[in-house]
């Protein structure tokens, strides 16, 4: 009854919550349903079919999300947490295996307060990550963090999954440059690093979101960039040798000075001869320093790209962010300012981390069947860098040393239910067919990019058992001193959802 809930956060607020624009309930608010979508990214997520939330909350402080927590404990009402919304399976606002529930939105809790002297600053978790880069940028040219390439990405999910982007080979995910966070724990405290301890400061950077608790505020740490970076993209189809660049580039990407990083974006086009459909790659990069050291480094370990002056832009760091996205270079940096950026669409995509080279002589066979939906795309990440100085256990997120690059899958439609199988169907058989490239035992995934084909919580039942399929793949071992943490700080699980971490003992 929300009405209940309503009194009780009235009764544990420590301030008074003004309800009639933090709160919405199908019945009584016409805007539920845009509050709903707001910030939803995946469309499959929000079609009638799905199950959707009794009410939701916006918090305006930190004391109304601690009232959220203790009245949902004392309720019992299952609850998600959601920041940018931008879940691939869209698990801060849709609860497929337990009804009803409530969302606690936190996109009003947005402030940003930098602090350049100190090279560190405090983020809200309901700030996109596009904003954190635009704050920074306003008070240094030569300031940057590293973390997510869409710029409408939220701070909260995405660093409690880790967070990589175009700086993660100089310096790391986003979570590997925490310094401190405040979180509202299972019984409303909120805690900051010093009083949560190190187990649970290791466990949200990386471990997952919606299962320890609610993360109000990131301290993040401010990295160094140039005043001049340098940015490119250069395409390949199959007829301009594709093969043999894309081969070399495997081999390049993850290995070449760490103040370059240069993506793979692979799309079925027309060909030139008529009627005729090709692969086309597009190696989209940024160098941090000038077009003339990208130009000799590129000549000495990359000529077969056939980089060349013309194809290079020099620019603020800033001015680079949304051309990495992929927006035309003239485009101006407040766009990540307007917190919807990305294109909403009906999608489902998957992962993996490529460990060995894929032959030369692979390549035309995963086009056959890369080549099977109208518009497929993949996206080729490297690693290597700082990336493979950082041990698997540091942090939760263990796809660190010896990763060459990670591959994404990308799946959309635009029409709904009608396409729907049709794209499911060619992504999840897509993937299969590329097993034999993936890394193995386990076949690892990136929590971040969520996939529940990996497996599911059970209603009121989640085991460490049928947890370890998806577990072990998102975090390797670390998997193990998750569920240790989550027992310690959060037994009763009321932090859950369809791929949280399970507490001990091993059924609950
Ligand atoms: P959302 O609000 O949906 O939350 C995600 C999960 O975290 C949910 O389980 C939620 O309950 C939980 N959660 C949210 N806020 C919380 C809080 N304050 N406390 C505790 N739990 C919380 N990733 C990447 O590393 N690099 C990239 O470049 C990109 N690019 C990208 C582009 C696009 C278009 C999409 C849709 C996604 C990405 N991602 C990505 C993946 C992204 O990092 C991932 O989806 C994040 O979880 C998004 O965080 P949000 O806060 O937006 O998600």
């Amino acid at each position: 009854n929300p009405e209940l809930f309503t009194q009780c956060l009235e009764a544990n607020s420590q301030n008074p919550i003004p309800f009639s624009t933090t709160f919405f309930t199908p019945k009584h608010n016409a805007s539920f349903t845009s509050v709903l979508e707001s910030t939803a990214q995946n469309l499959r997520y929000l079609m009638p079919s799905m199950p959707k939330p009794a009410f939701i909350f916006t918090p305006l402080e930190d004391s109304h999300v601690q009232a959220a927590v203790i009245c949902a404990n004392k309720l019992k009402i299952h609850l998600r947490v959601r920041s940018g919304g931008h879940d691939y399976e869209g698990l801060s606002f849709v609860s497929l295996i337990e009804q009803p529930f409530m969302i606690i939105d936190l996109a009003k809790l947005r402030a940003i307060q930098v602090n350049i002297a100190h090279n560190t600053a405090w983020v809200e978790v309901g700030a996109t990550i596009g904003e954190v880069y635009y704050r920074i940028s306003e008070k240094s040219p030569v300031h940057a963090f590293p973390a997510g390439n869409c710029p409408s990405i939220g701070v909260g999910g995405h660093i409690t999954g880790g967070g990589y982007g175009s700086l993660h080979r100089k310096y790391g995910l986003a979570a590997d440059n925490i310094i401190d966070a405040r979180i509202v724990d299972a019984n409303g405290n909120i805690l900051d690093r010093k009083a949560m301890g190190e187990d649970l400061f290791w466990a949200i950077r990386g471990g997952g979101g919606g299962s320890f608790g609610i993360i109000l505020s990131w301290q993040i740490k401010l990295v160094h960039v140039p005043p001049l970076v340098t940015i490119f993209t250069i395409k390949k189809t199959l007829e301009q040798n594709a093969n043999k660049i894309l081969h070399k580039w495997q081999q390049v990407a993850p290995n070449i000075d760490e103040d370059l990083f240069f993506l793979v974006e692979i799309r079925g086009v027309n060909s030139s001869t008529p009627g005729k459909r090709t692969v086309q790659t597009s190696y989209v990069g940024r160098y941090l320093g000038t077009a003339d050291r990208l130009l000799q480094l590129m000549t000495e370990k990359f000529p077969e790209l056939g980089l060349t002056n013309k194809d290079c832009l020099q620019t603020s760091w800033i001015k680079s962010v949304p051309y990495i996205y992929g927006f035309p270079n003239t485009t101006s940096p407040e766009i990540l300012i307007q917190r919807t950026i990305s294109n909403k669409v009906f999608m489902k995509n998957k992962a993996d981390y490529i460990r060995l080279v894929i032959p030369e002589i692979a390549l035309n066979s995963i086009w056959k069947r890369f080549m099977q939906i109208d518009e497929p795309l993949m996206i080729w990440v490297p690693y290597g860098g700082m990336m493979s100085r950082i041990s698997e256990s540091a942090l939760p997120y263990p796809h660190r040393k010896g990763v060459l690059f990670k591959l994404l899958y990308v799946s959309q439609w635009n029409d709904g239910e009608k396409s729907m199988e049709k794209y499911m169907n060619w992504v999840r058989r897509f993937y299969n067919f590329m097993t034999p490239y993936a890394s193995r035992f386990p076949r690892e995934a990136y929590l971040n990019y969520r996939d529940l084909d990996l497996g599911m919580n059970q209603f009121n039942r989640t085991s460490f058992l049928s947890s370890s399929t998806w577990g072990f793949k998102y975090f390797k071992d670390n998997f193990i001193r998750l569920v240790k943490v989550k027992y310690e700080v959060d037994p009763s699980n009321l932090f859950r959802h369809e791929q949280s971490i399970p507490p001990l003992p091993l059924e609950s």
